[in-house]
């Protein structure tokens, strides 16, 4: 395969809203980012991936864009975004924009215009259907965001599409005047020296409305050829597509570097573990350790060479690990959230850290509707309110898998509002940041954020972690993940004990010559009969 820099980089992602507010609006913005930048550089990562910073009316925090080429003035202006890209460029770090092109806001002037009557020219730019011939919804299709996917327009008398919020109506991938408009636009970006982008739902735009064919549509991959040439295939740059249902095979599709389509993929198959297939991801089961541990094998196995992984725990989208499958207890925070590191940064593949993951922020608990902002979890609230569900029942699911638990804001120190703002901040914050926060992290003598630097400091000194085979050993065990990673005559062996009780790993065939990393101070050399202790992790060279 041919080596590109972004094999070997590791991605920070910014929820601006939430990261650092340089004007005292209780919001994020660009400037905040950019005095943060040495505090990333020091981190050691190499590229930020920011969540949309576009014109929007914020129905879904961003991802309903009302303008593409420009900035919402909240977070600042085109040339604060210009700034941070240079000033990134000069810590070595490569800037990637988030891509929301599967839908716009309602308030974008194409809508506007398609709202206008079926004659306007933008009409074509969406997907409108006729009422069914019973007067109702043109078929069953369902947002992700609760109710059907169709809305009406009465001026029209015609229904439109949203698969997500209604005021986030899908556009017609079909019109090639569409496509032409998104190539431009990201091209506008490009040109700006962005290092590549991120892309929003971006299996579902060779969607087949009337088939409910939603992801993985029959012309999805012929798009996403058309993009590259049309775009970014004239750079060299990241890009990584958001692919909920990606198996490996569809994972090559889209990956596969002759195919010339994108970098990697996000697959989510690890993060729906603890969901039921054909419920929705609210009513929760227990994780079963034994299928993690299948998946992760599945995924590091089977790509081979005609694809490539991205490694992550974390989004703006899905709740904090370290609370939702690890030990945030103060007893246990610490070494659980080192452990998710280790875990992940020795896979092959290119590993996401979402903000605060660094200092093992956790999820905050609400106990009413009214301290909630996602409009996913609204949404469903009010649908299972309606349905007579009990509502504490509702807020305890939102309490496990909400989106708010990892948009509150970056907890920096101890200072009023973790020194996030010095105005009222647009969602509240954990309240455990007087404790819980980077300086105080940073503080101990072990820190999560040390541990991190560590991590992403390995992967820049051994091929091995970019490039090595990767073997797992006990794929039974109840308790144990243990694999090794091999590179030319190298070997090393990666023991994580992934729960709280103490367990032991005896190998009498390998023997380590050295500790590499580790989530306590004096793990043992002695594979013959290892005590592993809470959650511990240690990486070993082998002899
Ligand atoms: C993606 C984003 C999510 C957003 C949705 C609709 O899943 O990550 O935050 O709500 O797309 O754009």
């Amino acid at each position: 395969m041919e080596k590109k820099w972004w094999h070997r980089s590791v991605v920070y992602q910014v929820y601006p809203r939430s990261f650092q507010d340089s004007d005292g609006d209780g919001l994020g913005d660009l400037q905040g980012i950019i005095q943060r930048l040495d505090y990333l550089a020091e981190l050691g990562i190499d590229v930020i991936w920011l969540s949309p910073v576009y014109q929007s009316p914020n129905d879904d925090n961003g991802y309903d864009i009302s303008d593409y080429q420009a900035i919402s003035p909240e977070f600042g202006t085109m040339a604060d975004m210009e700034e941070l890209i240079a000033q990134a460029k000069q810590r070595g770090i490569q800037l990637v924009m988030d891509l929301v092109v599967n839908h716009t806001s309602d308030e974008h002037p194409w809508f506007v215009e398609a709202l206008k009557g079926r004659d306007n020219p933008f009409r074509d730019f969406y997907i409108w259907r006729d009422p069914a011939e019973d007067g109702g919804l043109p078929n069953e299709l369902l947002s992700v965001f609760s109710g059907p996917a169709w809305e009406f327009d009465e001026n029209s008398g015609q229904y439109y599409l949203h698969l997500y919020s209604k005021k986030q109506p899908d556009l017609n991938w079909e019109n090639p005047e569409v496509r032409e408009y998104i190539w431009s636009m990201m091209n506008f970006w490009l040109k700006k020296g962005i290092g590549g982008f991120r892309m929003d739902v971006i299996d579902t735009i060779g969607k087949v409305p009337d088939e409910l064919i939603t992801t993985n549509g029959p012309k999805l991959h012929e798009y996403l050829q058309e993009m590259y040439q049309q775009t970014f295939g004239n750079y060299d740059v990241l890009t990584v597509g958001e692919t909920w249902g990606a198996t490996p095979e569809i994972a090559k599709l889209y990956s596969d570097p002759l195919r010339k389509e994108l970098s990697m993929v996000f697959q989510f198959e690890h993060i729906g573990l603890d969901q039921y297939p054909d419920k929705p991801k609210w009513d929760t089961k227990p994780l079963d350790f034994i299928e993690l541990k299948a998946v992760f094998t599945k995924w590091q196995t089977e790509l081979g060479d005609s694809g490539w992984n991205s490694l992550f725990w974390n989004n703006h989208d899905i709740p904090r690990i370290v609370s939702n499958w690890g030990n945030d207890s103060d007893e246990y925070r610490v070494v659980s959230a080192k452990m998710f590191a280790t875990f992940l940064h020795l896979l092959k593949g290119t590993p996401y850290i979402y903000q605060g993951e660094e200092i093992g922020m956790t999820n905050t608990a609400v106990s009413s509707i009214e301290e909630i902002d996602d409009i996913e979890s609204k949404n469903m609230y009010h649908e299972r309110i309606a349905e007579g569900y009990d509502p504490e029942n509702i807020l305890a699911s939102i309490n496990k898998k909400g989106r708010d638990n990892s948009r509150r804001p970056m907890q920096w120190d101890d200072s009023v509002n973790a020194g996030f703002t010095t105005g009222t901040p647009w969602l509240a914050l954990n309240p455990n940041y007087q404790t819980l926060n980077v300086a105080a992290d940073r503080h101990q003598t072990s820190s999560i954020f040390e541990h991190y630097q560590k991590l992403i400091q390995l992967r820049k000194e051994h091929e091995l972690v970019i490039w090595g085979d990767y073997q797992e050993l006990l794929p039974e065990d109840p308790q144990l993940y243990v694999y090794e990673r091999s590179y030319e005559s190298e070997t090393w062996l990666i023991v994580i004990n992934f729960y709280e009780s103490i367990v032991t790993y005896q190998d009498k065939t390998r023997k380590a010559a050295s500790v590499i990393s580790s989530n306590y101070s004096d793990s043992s050399v002695d594979l013959t009969d290892l005590v592993l202790r809470p959650y511990e992790a240690i990486v070993y060279k082998l002899k």
